[in-house]
């Protein structure tokens, strides 16, 4: 099939060659493409359909990847996101694109008003962006990028610049988000933790009155087939707690939803220790930064871990204790290298037991617990597989050693991905595609996977993992 189609067009599952894994040249090639197809001069639109502005861990992802084709864009991509942080540290989930219709994406930024309802928190009256945030994915993504061309980074003051940015970001996130006042963050919309309409959500939403369904037009179903996204019920409800946070100035945090997530904080923790490689870099020791890490992965541990479970679970502090949904997020603290043994042992045995059955009736991970009452293969992060969990759980197994598995799951994503025309997320049994093709993260950690060639597990206790090892670039001062 000629290359270009297949970025537009939805593969039909009987075309797809699953098994059959892409030479790495031309998967290599494909992505690369997608990632030129998206890049808008200064940063990359996830998808040029369904989200045609900047989004903030679509872009840390993005980086990762893109580092590989050219570093001073994954620079560039970073730098972008980062010119629109709010001073009180945040750092927007959106950045608008001035010259995109505004009926093109909903919420669009006439809802947020961030120069105006944002002004007390310190919003940036030259670029328009949501109010609320997304996981913290950037530091990592920075360390990464810089050791991709550390002369390039050098020469162009990277780390030197984003540093202190990146300290206010955790700063907003460790204090001003410290709603449960144990250490860990917690986030005040679905959509700031992500997985927008994942059955973790469902017990917390329940509570909120959805705004009137007319009361709003949902651009999303213009390019998205309604079975593979949110409800119209969810949306109702997703707009309510953004616009009523947004008419409280976007500073306070006592809205009716406020939740604990394990993979938010564990995504968190990874750039802790990121952050100290960063000062490291820029001569300082990080080992404050370090040890706040260790103490922090410790916190997750006695506030979000269910050895019933075996996995980590959400906790609900408006509605008290833990959630008893299993997400896909539950499994993403498997990235943290000072887990206790016994934690990521139990973390790996159930995502191949039978409730994500990975290397058995999945070739991805799914979002959600395939026994769950409210599993859908289709519907947005309520089943489907989505590639940047695949590559982080792949980091994961890898910085504990289960090098196989790991190559198991970097083959698989690297394959769905190329044969799924690089889609935003797949049925997790078929490897179907779903949602919009040609996106950005997809291709960029495909393109990660890729490039990097893993010797050997890297397990650092004081550094970052996986993310640690020398194969990143090297140093070529
Ligand atoms: N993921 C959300 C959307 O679908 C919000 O960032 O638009």
């Amino acid at each position: 099939m000629d290359r270009s189609a297949q970025l537009t067009a939805r593969p039909a599952p009987g075309e797809i060659a699953y098994d059959q894994p892409p030479s790495a040249t031309s998967a290599h090639v494909a992505a690369a493409r997608v990632l030129a197809a998206n890049w808008t001069g200064s940063s990359t639109v996830p998808s040029r359909s369904l989200y045609p502005h900047q989004w903030s861990w679509d872009s840390a992802f993005i980086a990762i990847g893109l580092r590989h084709i050219s570093p001073l864009r994954a620079q560039t991509e970073l730098e972008t996101l980062l010119t629109a942080q709010w001073a009180d540290g945040r750092v927007p989930h959106i950045v608008f694109n001035p010259s995109v219709p505004l009926d093109a994406y909903f919420p669009s930024p006439d809802f947020w008003r961030s120069v105006t309802a944002g002004r007390g928190a310190g919003a940036p009256r030259t670029v328009q962006t949501s109010g609320i945030v997304q996981p913290p994915v950037h530091a990592l993504a920075a360390w990464l990028v810089h050791r991709a061309d550390p002369v390039l980074s050098r020469a162009r003051g990277f780390l030197a610049r984003l540093h202190p940015r990146l300290a206010a970001w955790h700063r907003y996130l460790l204090h001003r988000r410290d709603l449960g006042g144990a250490g860990l963050a917690s986030v005040v919309h679905p959509w700031e933790q992500g997985m927008d309409n994942s059955p973790c959500w469902d017990a917390p939403l329940a509570r909120i009155t959805p705004a009137p369904a007319r009361s709003f037009r949902r651009a999303d179903l213009d390019h998205g087939a309604p079975g593979d996204r949110p409800t119209d019920l969810d949306y109702g409800r997703y707009v309510r707690l953004a616009a009523d946070y947004r008419d409280r100035g976007y500073t306070r945090e006592d809205g009716e939803f406020a939740v604990e997530d394990p993979s938010f904080n564990a995504l968190l923790i990874a750039s802790e220790y990121a952050l100290a490689r960063i000062a490291g870099e820029l001569g300082a020791t990080g080992t404050a930064r370090r040890a706040r890490a260790e103490r922090l992965t410790a916190t997750l541990v006695e506030r979000l871990w269910d050895p019933r479970a075996g996995m980590f679970l959400c906790r609900d502090l408006r509605g008290g204790g833990l959630l008893t949904e299993r997400g896909v997020g539950g499994l993403v603290p498997l990235l943290l290298p000072g887990l206790p043994r016994e934690v990521a042992a139990a973390l790996v045995r159930t995502l191949r037991g039978p409730h994500f059955s990975f290397g058995d009736r999945t070739r991805l991970v799914p979002s959600y617990d395939l026994l769950g009452e409210a599993f859908d293969p289709h519907r947005y992060w309520r089943g489907p597989a989505w590639f940047n969990t695949g590559w982080l759980v792949e980091r994961g197994l890898r910085t504990h050693g289960e090098t196989a598995a790991a190559d198991a799951l970097r083959a698989a994503v690297v394959r769905l991905a190329d044969a799924s025309g690089f889609a935003e997320y797949v049925d997790p049994f078929t490897g179907e595609a779903c949602g919009a093709t040609g996106f950005s993260w997809t291709a960029a950690l495909a393109l990660d996977l890729l490039a990097t060639d893993h010797p050997e597990p890297g397990v650092s206790p004081t550094g970052t993992g996986a993310f640690d090892r020398s194969d990143e670039g090297g140093d070529r001062r």
